[in-house]
């Protein structure tokens, strides 16, 4: 379902956008703000660039394939609170140094990323999910969650069979410094970018200094696992609010015809509607109703639960376990609970 923004942009000139339909009033927001902060400075937005230019003068990792790579919810939150996820910087000789007993990195040089606020880094977050320049990379992954091993044989192979730690760390201070960190990789990518990465890293940048080894389809999906299970629980829990993240865009597709951009019931359909869409953010109203009432009215329709039949019924369209996502996502436009010492109106 998902629409390619296309993106115009001049090397050096001013940046021009062609959005898709799709593109949400959010993510064009996201472009507008990117160009204002120069983000290209040190990022390729813009697509695809010859093995022979793309040298390694580069100043941060390429984002034009970043809905392709990262979890939209990540990006969202890093940008509020961006941590070190490479060890020695974008490119580790221009941080490197000559020591003692071993070249060490020259922490000086490394400057903290710039920090967006709230409304900027969420505009951003769905503005970089729409540059899908590398599709075709992670379409043909299947991702298996069951393909798992034990974390001492994880270990073991990352370590011992196939040399990954000399470039990774697989948690804070421990493990190679060449490479991204991958202790909150789980949060970070998408379960097929990084099957895609560890087969062909080149094949996502020509110039990347991590080798190409061939493992088995099976030590692949393992490999992944490992990875993923050393995210810490913190970790965890953003993984977890990518499901809100697939809620959200429900509501967009489905729900804001008539529900509106914000939710307050002013959608495009509602100038003419007998029954107004009911306000998402209105918390009194929304304290009398219970999680149950609303999977009901979701799912059968407004008639079911005695309100009006132009709230459509959508069991036939969403899952269950996405209608849920929706309740979800109502409780946190409206910020409240069922209340039960409240009347119901
Ligand atoms: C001065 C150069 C510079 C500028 C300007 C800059 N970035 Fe970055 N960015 C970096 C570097 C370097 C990293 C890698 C950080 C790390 O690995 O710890 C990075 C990382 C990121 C990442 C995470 C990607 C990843 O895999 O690490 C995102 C997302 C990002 N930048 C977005 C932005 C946006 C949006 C802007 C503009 C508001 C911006 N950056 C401006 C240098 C820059
Ligand atoms: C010689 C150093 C080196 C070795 C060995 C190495 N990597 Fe990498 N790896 C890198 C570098 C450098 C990058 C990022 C390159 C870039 O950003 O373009 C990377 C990227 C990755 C990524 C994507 C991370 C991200 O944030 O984009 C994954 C996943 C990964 N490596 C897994 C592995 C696995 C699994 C192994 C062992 C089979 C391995 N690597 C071995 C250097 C290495
Ligand atoms: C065609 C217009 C339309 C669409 C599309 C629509 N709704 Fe509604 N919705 C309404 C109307 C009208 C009401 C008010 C019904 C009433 O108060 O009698 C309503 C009411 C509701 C209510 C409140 C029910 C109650 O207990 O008062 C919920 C919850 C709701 N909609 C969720 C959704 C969700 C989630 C979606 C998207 C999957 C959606 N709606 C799509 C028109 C729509």
């Amino acid at each position: 379902m998902n629409t390619i923004a296309k993106i115009v942009y001049g090397a050096f000139a001013a940046m021009a956008l062609l959005w898709s339909v799709n593109a949400s009033a959010g993510a064009v927001e996201g472009f507008k703000f990117m160009e204002k902060q120069a983000c290209a400075a040190c990022h390729n937005i813009t697509g695809e660039v010859s093995a022979k230019t793309v040298g390694l003068w580069r100043k941060g990792p390429a984002l034009y394939y970043a809905g392709d790579k990262y979890n939209q919810n990540w990006i969202e939150s890093w940008l509020q609170k961006p941590t070190r996820i490479r060890p020695s910087g974008e490119f580790y000789l221009d941080h490197t140094q000559t020591g003692v007993k071993w070249n060490t990195l020259r922490h000086d040089s490394l400057k903290p990323h710039v920090k967006l606020a709230a409304l900027d880094a969420r505009n951003v977050a769905l503005a970089l999910t729409e540059l899908r320049a590398k599709d075709a990379l992670v379409n043909v992954e299947h991702y298996n969650a069951d393909m798992t091993v034990p974390s001492g044989l994880g270990d073991m192979m990352f370590d011992k069979v196939n040399g990954c730690l000399a470039c990774h760390s697989i948690e804070p201070n421990y493990g190679g410094l060449s490479g991204p960190e991958l202790y909150t990789a789980a949060a970070r990518l998408k379960p097929e970018y990084m099957l895609s990465y560890i087969r062909n890293p080149q094949a996502w940048n020509h110039k990347s200094w991590m080798p190409r080894r061939e493992l088995s389809e099976e030590d692949m999906q393992k490999t992944v696992n490992y990875i993923i299970s050393l995210a810490s629980d913190k970790t965890k829990a953003l993984m977890k609010s990518d499901v809100d993240q697939s809620a959200a865009k429900d509501y967009r597709v489905y729900c804001m015809q008539c529900h509106g951009i914000s939710g307050t019931g002013s959608g495009i359909n509602s100038r003419d509607m007998e029954v107004p869409p009911r306000n998402h953010s209105d918390s009194k109203y929304l304290r009398t109703r219970t999680d149950a009432e609303l999977f009901k009215a979701i799912k059968e329709g407004g008639s079911s639960v005695s309100k009006s039949a132009l709230m459509p019924p959508w069991g036939r369209v969403l899952s269950d376990g996405e209608i849920k996502g929706l309740v979800k996502h109502i409780r946190k436009l409206c910020n409240c609970k069922f209340d039960s010492s409240k009347s119901k109106q």
